[in-house]
């Protein structure tokens, strides 16, 4: 059984989508642990719904970042957590928890990598008008949003589309693809060769679609 452990900042629902999916039998794996930076994060009412420990910490009582992301590197190997998921964690992970987990941290970005890393994925894809956008969980690397792509799920983007309505159109995609992601790691099916990941016995695309209907 994989030990897991959760960052999170905010509404937590693909930390939900993850919970639901464990719950299910369909992964093989037990959160150990959630760690906030935000004590008003939704994310905490469904760790402790679910049973699942949980612990904020204030950036700002660190003495620096890398102070910050030491204390989270120890509470997570301290539970003996083997995959860092970052489910809607504001931040960008420092050197202290990338070395600790090497291509064992990841995350979802909800745009269509390399297309409009960093915040507000949604916006910029509307912002710059394209046409189909989507998501993406990738393993952590040192860059912002940069590490090797697992799964891509697109969406259509439409003209009359705002920030909020493509955000939740995606947000239906990154519920399936996240925990499918930490599925297939926990199943031993992903080996990261260079900056690409290689998904061993998968029968499906690795790209998912949404009906070009569905608004
Ligand atoms: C999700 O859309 C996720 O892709 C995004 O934040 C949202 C969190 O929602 N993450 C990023 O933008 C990371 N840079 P949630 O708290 O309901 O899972």
């Amino acid at each position: 059984m994989l030990r897991i452990g959760v960052l999170a900042s905010g509404r937590g629902s693909n930390f939900q989508a993850i919970i639901d999916e464990i719950e299910a039998g369909r992964i093989n794996g037990k959160i150990e642990i959630l760690i906030v930076d935000n004590p008003e994060a939704f994310a905490i009412e469904r760790a402790k719904k679910h049973h699942i420990p949980f612990l904020y910490l204030n950036p700002k009582s660190f003495p620096s970042k890398e102070a910050f992301y030491e204390k989270i590197r120890d509470e997570l190997i301290a539970r003996s957590v083997e995959l860092v998921v970052l489910a809607g964690f504001m931040r960008i992970v420092k050197k202290p928890l990338l070395d600790a987990f090497p291509n064992r941290i990841m995350n979802i970005h909800p745009a269509l990598l390399p297309s409009f890393p960093g915040l507000h994925g949604q916006k910029q894809a509307v912002d710059y008008g394209v046409r189909i956008s989507g998501c993406t969980v990738h393993f952590v690397d040192e860059g912002v949003d940069t590490g090797p792509i697992i799964i891509q799920a697109a969406v259509p983007v439409h003209p009359d589309d705002t920030e909020e309505s493509l955000s939740k159109r995606i947000l239906q995609l990154e519920h399936k693809i996240f925990p499918e992601a930490i599925r297939l790691y926990a199943e031993g099916k992903l080996k990261v060769e260079g900056r690409k990941v290689k998904i061993l016995d998968y029968k499906l695309p690795q790209i998912y679609f949404t009906n070009p209907e569905i608004r």
